[in-house]
């Protein structure tokens, strides 16, 4: 269905691991299209409760944008390339479900891009992260300068996309820019294990925590307010209703997405 992804779904689950390991995972505008793509069965599929990005092959996660199509591109053939990229990466950012990524390896300009617009991030031991777009005379331009200053503050941030230097995954983890470090092998368990958590929870109010916390970095929004109007909305639903009786009733709450 994809030609550069695999997917499987497994208890609602759906785990999408980007597959051109020869080429370390580096995204090509045919994955950028099949991301998209993938996105939208996220979005559309009711089956799909919460999703995880990995690469294919033990050594990297993406390795960043596909180089070899930077080739001789205009100004605006540049600004476009970016600006798909973006779109793309909000759209991973703003689902209303759960998007983890497993990093497994090098997650390296638009590979550390990527990890970084998932809604958190888990990290094998060997894995490497890195915005390395000044070797090539380039910025990161999926996103990388906002979210990288988001997530570990402007001074690692500048430190990290001035001197292209990687950072392994013991210093990503002191950063803030990882939740955790396991051995490659353990790293889609764990990740499986806080996403059955998640999706045994309330998807509306789920969905409203994704919200709201993107409305941190959202300019045009006061995230006190959007956090105001999700509580609101969550208050009026019939999970709502269920979590709050089932606590008083000293039972387990049956969440229903409504
Ligand atoms: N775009 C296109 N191809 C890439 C790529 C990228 N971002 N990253 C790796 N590859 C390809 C290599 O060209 C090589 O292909 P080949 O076997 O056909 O020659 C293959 O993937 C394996 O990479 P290689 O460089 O041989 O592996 P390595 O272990 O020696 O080095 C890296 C690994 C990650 C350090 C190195 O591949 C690298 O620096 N990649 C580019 C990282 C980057 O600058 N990303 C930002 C892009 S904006």
């Amino acid at each position: 269905m994809y030609s550069t992804l695999l997917t499987s779904l497994e208890n609602n689950i759906l785990t999408i691991t980007i597959n051109r390991p020869d080429k370390l995972n580096a995204l090509n505008q045919q994955v950028m299209n099949d991301l998209n793509n993938v996105m939208d069965e996220v979005y559309n599929n009711a089956e799909i409760k919460s999703a995880i990005i990995t690469g294919a092959g033990p050594k990297s996660f993406v390795a960043g944008a596909d180089i070899s199509e930077f080739v001789g591109s205009s100004i605006e053939e540049g600004k476009a390339l970016a600006k798909r990229g973006q779109d793309i990466f909000f759209k991973i950012e703003n689902a209303a479900k759960p998007i983890v990524a497993c990093v497994n390896g090098f997650a390296l300009g638009g590979g550390c891009e990527l990890a970084m617009s998932c809604h958190f991030r888990l990290a094998s031991e060997n894995a490497k992260f890195g915005q390395p777009e000044v070797n090539l005379g380039l910025i990161p331009g999926y996103g990388g300068t906002q979210r990288l200053t988001q997530l570990i503050g402007k001074g690692r941030a500048l430190e990290l996309l001035m001197s292209g230097n990687m950072i392994d995954a013991a210093t990503a983890l002191q950063y803030g820019l990882v939740n955790y470090v396991l051995p490659q092998d353990q790293l889609l368990q764990k990740a499986k294990d806080i996403l059955n958590t998640i999706n045994s929870k309330a998807p509306i109010a789920v969905a409203a925590c994704i919200t709201a916390a993107n409305a941190v970095c959202n300019e045009t929004k006061n995230g006190f307010d959007v956090e105001v109007n999700e509580f609101g909305k969550c208050f009026i639903t019939d999970d709502m209703k269920e979590g709050t009786a089932a606590f008083l009733e000293k039972r387990k709450a049956i969440f229903k997405g409504k």
